[in-house]
């Protein structure tokens, strides 16, 4: 593999002349950001091949040596060092070994909030050569239990605030012979054993490296749960030759050790672990960790522990640009905003609210074997394609059948790709330096995400699930996750395109967009689920006037249900399936809705009158 990996190297290097001949404004920008690639690639080759193997908790070590008394987690008041870490962990460590249901290398499951202690346990479950899963502290009984068991743990690890959660699946726990442990000093619940106070007597002498000599590159590191909007989570395998890559993630985006870096995402899912966690291990960064993101202490925790480096997803851009305006709000340091899935508008708002931010949106999934970094700036788009790019990592876009919810096909099977300037979905070639490890325990699952004979016969490719559009420029744009469209007179809706014209009106705080059917009309019809702003009305002549004047009439959302909150995710990915099947039907549903009306000119209440002469046909769509 990494004779490939350097044969690559050497062959792009030398097609850099002929890059340079297809003049694009961009092209320096383009070679800048493919040396840094280079340069990735060569240390990780360089590290790949160091004896004993060096994984992601051998360069926490590297870094603790080389300035054990830099900050290394920062949690409200509290402050530890990267030694003291070190010292935390192996306390952990030492305090698990002498459970008698765990022996190193089993799997453990920690069930726990962004805390300290998450990141304690998870260095002393790699000190011991334990993979981890990482279950989501949203979930309950039977998600739980299936999350669990996905990862076939011997021992579960959870925060004392989840107790409640912990006893609801004990019996079925136990049953499995599960040890089950909980951070807190006390625990009188028989079957779960109290665990921090073992922990503070534990010797925080260091651990023998024997303890994880099985690990291999192949070796599961962690779980992650990818929240999928059906069906129950599926658990990608993050091994450790994955995470090892990862750890470039936040030095490829120019962040140092001078960096302090505001994590307050969940530590459970990519974004928060790898992007947050992971990265600032190898940037040697000070990790200013957040319990739960709360847009009104955002900036201010910011100011208080000079936060240089901020971390995002879409939704959080768009509630800090929702809050109200102060005059404080350009006097920060941050200097680097990293994530996915602002929206054009939003990252504009953002701009001009808080200052000059460098926002680098990247693209990339858990299990996914392909990614882009907008290193060019350009509002909008998650990245750049790249001949060079393309070469190391090849994707395409091919078109894609919203309607049967499936790629299209020529005559002879293959898919087809989709023109610059039009959407497709984006996949990627299956290789040793772009592998797909898959979903533990779910073959079926992982199968599906592969897609075969895409280009060639017998090629096989990872289908990402998402809509991208390359531009003239060669940007690329995340357009829609496959399924979040709606087809309505024979025209496909981009949901968000919807919700984001919708969220624009003053009164409406979030617009979450989908299609329901309707009796009697192929297709599905927009409606969106909203949530009024604090102080504010529904106004339904004015949301009316702004849809029609933004919208064309297919893509307008003809019902809408008024909700007091919209139901999130932990990710705050919004949750549609459930909102799909209970439809428009007064009768069934509590929250006001209500109808666009092309006559009053306004929305105006969905009565049940008026509900089934649509339902008879008697109300034309
Ligand atoms: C933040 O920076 C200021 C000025 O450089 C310094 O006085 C202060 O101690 C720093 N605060 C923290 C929490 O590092």
């Amino acid at each position: 593999m990494e004779f490939y990996v350097i044969s690559i190297i050497s062959a792009s290097i030398l097609v850099v002349p002929f890059a340079l001949k297809t003049f694009s404004p961009y092209v320096w920008l383009d070679i800048l950001y493919f040396v840094d690639l280079m340069r990735i690639l060569i240390m990780f080759v360089a590290r790949r091949r160091r004896r004993p193997l060096f994984f992601v908790l051998d360069r926490f070590l590297e870094q603790t040596a080389a300035s054990p008394d830099k900050p290394f987690i920062v949690f409200g008041d509290e402050s530890y060092t990267y030694r003291c870490t070190d010292r935390k962990s192996n306390q952990v460590a030492n305090a698990l070994r002498s459970q008698p249901g765990y022996k190193a290398g089993d799997s453990v499951a920690l069930f726990m909030g962004n805390e300290p202690a998450f990141m304690f346990t998870w260095l002393a479950l790699a000190k011991l050569g334990s993979p981890v899963a990482f279950l989501n502290y949203n979930i309950r009984t039977k998600s739980l239990l299936h999350c669990f068991s996905c990862c076939k743990a011997k021992v579960l690890i959870a925060a004392p605030e989840l107790k409640e959660a912990v006893e609801d699946v004990l019996p079925s726990l136990l049953e499995q012979g599960v040890t089950v442990l909980l951070m807190s000093k006390h625990c009188d619940t028989s079957g779960i054993e109290s665990f921090s106070d073992k922990v503070e007597e534990a010797s925080d002498a260091p651990l023998p490296r024997s303890l994880r000599s099985h690990v291999t590159f192949k070796s599961p590191a962690v779980y992650i749960y990818t929240s999928g909007t059906t069906g129950l989570p599926k658990a990608a395998v993050v091994n450790q030759n994955r995470l090892l890559t990862a750890l470039a993630v936040l030095s490829s985006n120019g962040v140092t050790s001078k960096d302090a870096i505001y994590l307050n995402l969940p530590l459970y899912h990519t974004a928060g672990f790898i992007v947050g966690f992971v990265g600032s291990i190898e940037t040697g960064s000070t990790i200013v960790l957040k319990r739960k993101f709360s847009a009104s202490q955002f900036w201010d925790d910011c100011r208080k522990y000079n936060v240089t480096v901020i971390q995002y997803i879409g939704e959080v851009m768009r509630y800090l640009c929702s809050t109200q305006k102060r005059d404080n709000d350009k006097d920060h340091k941050v200097r680097l905003a990293i994530g996915n899935g602002v929206r054009a508008e939003v990252w504009r708002e953002f701009l001009n609210r808080f200052g000059t931010i460098n926002v680098l949106e990247f693209y990339a999934s858990t299990e996914g074997n392909v990614g882009f970094v907008n290193y060019a700036g350009r509002i909008g788009a998650v990245g750049r394609v790249s001949f060079l790019h393309r070469k190391l990592f090849p994707y395409t876009l091919v078109k894609y059948d919203t309607e049967r919810d499936e790629p299209m096909r020529d005559a002879s099977g293959l898919c087809i790709e989709s023109p610059k300037g039009e959407t497709g979905l984006l996949v990627s070639k299956i290789t040793d330096i772009a592998p797909f490890v898959g979903y533990a325990q779910n073959k079926e699952q992982t199968e599906r995400k592969k897609i075969q004979n895409v280009l060639k016969r017998g090629d096989l490719y990872f289908n990402t699930g998402d809509l991208m559009r390359i531009d003239s420029d060669n940007f690329i744009y995340f357009q829609d996750r496959v399924g979040d469209t709606f087809r309505w007179k024979g025209e496909n809706v981009a949901t968000t395109e919807v919700s984001d014209i919708l969220t624009i009106i003053d009164c409406l705080q979030e617009a979450n967009v989908y299609g329901v059917q309707v009796p009697g009309h192929e297709g599905r019809i927009g409606m969106a689920a909203v949530t009024v702003k604090e102080d504010s009305q529904f106004d339904g002549s004015k949301i009316y006037n702004h849809v029609v004047s933004y919208l064309p009439s297919y893509a307008r959302a003809r019902f809408i249900r008024v909700q007091s909150a919209v139901e999130v995710t932990g990710t705050f990915k919004q949750m549609k399936v459930k909102l799909v099947e209970q439809g428009f039907d007064p009768g069934r549903i509590q929250d006001p809705l209500y109808i666009l009306d092309d006559n009053a000119k306004s929305y105006i209440p969905l009565t049940a009158e008026l509900y089934s002469s649509i339902i008879s046909g008697g109300i034309k769509l």
